[in-house]
């Protein structure tokens, strides 16, 4: 049984992955020989904090991920079918959670990098404000456009790219996807779920090498990053 206060993680892991455009679902190719999802949920597993690992899965996944043989793995919950969006697959991640967890970590099983110290770091600022998501600074200057016209050039120093971890009160997040679901609105992260019920979400700053596995050349840069910090080869699975 875990205990109250118990912060977990959803991993999701629900995507085809289209824009990688590998026969393989995106969760399931390999990088340096391991399955991406095996990747974030070992970089999970070794964060302190986090006490439940609950993976997100497609509904036609359910034999791939049972062959990556993550048995052994302590804080690993049984997965969860996903939905045809994120936003579904949160949302099935959550109704699935034990009643008593009152800390959700939402990761994108894609962002196979993260550095548990930050994940550790953005659970403390959630504990603290409610809300809190990693980000990084941007390079390049942000245009907002609408159709071929720029309306608004942000200054460039407010500007961060939105990464996971996000970390929410449990109940925050139902109720952030509950107004969505009711309003009909699809967010592009869940963060922005929240600041819609008027709340506040802490930034705590990220690497940049924490980036989502979303073209071919991501899948290359992370292999050249894992040799580069020696990181190949070691960890479960
Ligand atoms: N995801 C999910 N359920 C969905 C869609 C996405 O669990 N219905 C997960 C993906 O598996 C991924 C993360 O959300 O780990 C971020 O999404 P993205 O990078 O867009 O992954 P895909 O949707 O798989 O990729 P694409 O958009 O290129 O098809
Ligand atoms: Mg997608």
């Amino acid at each position: 049984m875990l205990r109250a206060m118990t912060v977990a993680a959803l991993v999701l892991a629900a995507g085809r992955g289209e824009r990688l455009g590998q026969a393989l679902p995106k969760a399931y190719v390999p990088l340096a020989g391991r399955a991406l999802i095996l990747h974030s949920i070992e970089k999970l597993a070794s964060v302190p904090e986090l006490e439940a690992i609950v993976p997100v899965i497609g509904a036609s996944d359910r034999s791939r991920f049972d062959a990556l043989g993550l048995g052994a793995q302590p804080k690993l919950q049984p997965p969860v079918v996903g939905g045809a969006e994120r936003q579904d697959s949160v949302g099935a991640g959550l109704a699935a959670l034990p009643p008593d967890v009152q800390w959700v970590a939402v990761h994108d099983a894609a962002r196979c990098l993260v550095a548990p110290e930050a994940v550790s770091r953005v659970i403390a600022a959630a504990k603290a404000h409610g809300a809190a998501l990693l980000a990084a600074p941007v390079r390049d200057t942000i245009k907002r456009a609408r159709e071929g016209r720029v309306v608004e050039t942000p200054p460039r120093e407010e500007c961060l790219a939105a990464q996971t971890p996000q970390v929410f009160r449990v109940d925050l997040l139902r109720e952030a996807l509950a107004k969505a679901a009711a309003e009909g609105f699809t967010g592009t992260d869940d963060a922005q779920l929240v600041e819609r019920l008027g709340v506040a979400v802490h930034v705590v700053l990220g690497d940049a090498s924490n980036w989502k596995i979303t073209l071919p050349q991501d899948l290359a840069a992370a292999e050249a990053w894992l040799r580069e910090n020696g990181e190949e080869g070691d960890g479960i699975g």
